[in-house]
């Protein structure tokens, strides 16, 4: 059985302009460990494809099944990570992370050494008392997968994690998630508009083609890691990708 289960999901909106398809009979499924990048043009259903896969939109057609469950509502079994940090201004680093936590059950030192392990995790440590105003960007997205991973998620979901972040501290970061799912062996799903990041860090890259939403294609990235961005390999890959999404070279 797979981790994650997607069979034949749709997803209609209504608003004042009349109905919009976001997703037409997706089918996917994720095993354990694995990375899964989603890639496609703005509007194409990415963002929506993972909000349905956490439980943020109840009503779909189809159906999504997470350890052989269906799910519909969300859950610290599915950590979530945005384009922003989404962050508390008025909680440290350290109440942010473990916010996850706080009202568990667990004894108050056991809390405290998994807000202590995440934020040594994504390279924190000596912020456990500054405010996110105080931090830069990238640290701030560091925070926020600690935040996540805190929860201890059978599956990390991101959407453009990295999306506002310089060219520099992305590929930093873009190592930094490599090194966090190798050493956390959870898996994850990236949605993300840089080809160059989903070859990096994925096993697979699901091209998703515009209204309605529909799976065009699945390229899989079989590079050993780490992967060198530069290789003819993972050009090859890059030039396939932007054929798919119609930006080849005539
Ligand atoms: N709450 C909503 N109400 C109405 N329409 C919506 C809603 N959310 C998304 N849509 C529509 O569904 C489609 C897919 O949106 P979605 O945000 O999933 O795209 P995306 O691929 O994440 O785009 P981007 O790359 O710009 O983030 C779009 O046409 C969008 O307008
Ligand atoms: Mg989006």
């Amino acid at each position: 059985m797979s981790l994650l289960a997607i069979e034949n999901v749709s997803k209609r909106f209504q608003s004042s302009s009349g109905a919009v398809t976001a997703l037409e009979n997706v089918s996917l499924s994720l095993d354990a460990n694995e990375f899964v990048g989603i890639v496609g043009r703005s509007g194409c259903g990415k963002s929506t494809l993972l909000r349905l896969i956490g439980g943020l939109e109840p009503a779909f057609d189809g159906r999504i099944r997470f350890e052989g469950h269906d799910v519909k509502t969300p859950g610290l079994d599915r950590g979530i990570v945005f384009q922003e940090h989404r962050l508390f201004p008025w909680l440290t680093i350290s109440q942010n992370v473990g916010i996850s936590v706080h009202e568990a059950p667990s004894p108050a030192a056991e809390k405290r050494r998994r807000v202590a392990e995440n934020i040594a995790l994504v390279g924190l440590e000596g912020f456990e008392d500054a405010f996110p105003h105080q931090l830069s960007g990238g640290m701030l997205q560091r925070a926020a997968i600690a935040r996540a991973l805190t929860a201890r998620p059978q599956l990390l979901l991101l959407d453009e994690p990295f999306g506002a972040l310089d060219a520099f501290n992305k590929i930093y970061l873009q190592q930094e998630l490599q090194r966090i799912w190798t050493q956390q062996n959870i898996p994850m799903i990236l949605v993300t508009h840089d080809l160059e990041e989903a070859i990096f860090l994925c096993d697979r890259i699901v091209v998703l083609s515009p209204r309605p939403g529909r799976i065009q294609t699945i390229v899989n990235v079989d590079l050993p890691r780490p992967r060198d961005r530069t290789s003819p390999a993972f050009t090859a890959i890059r030039k396939q990708l932007l054929e798919e999404l119609g930006f080849g070279v005539a």
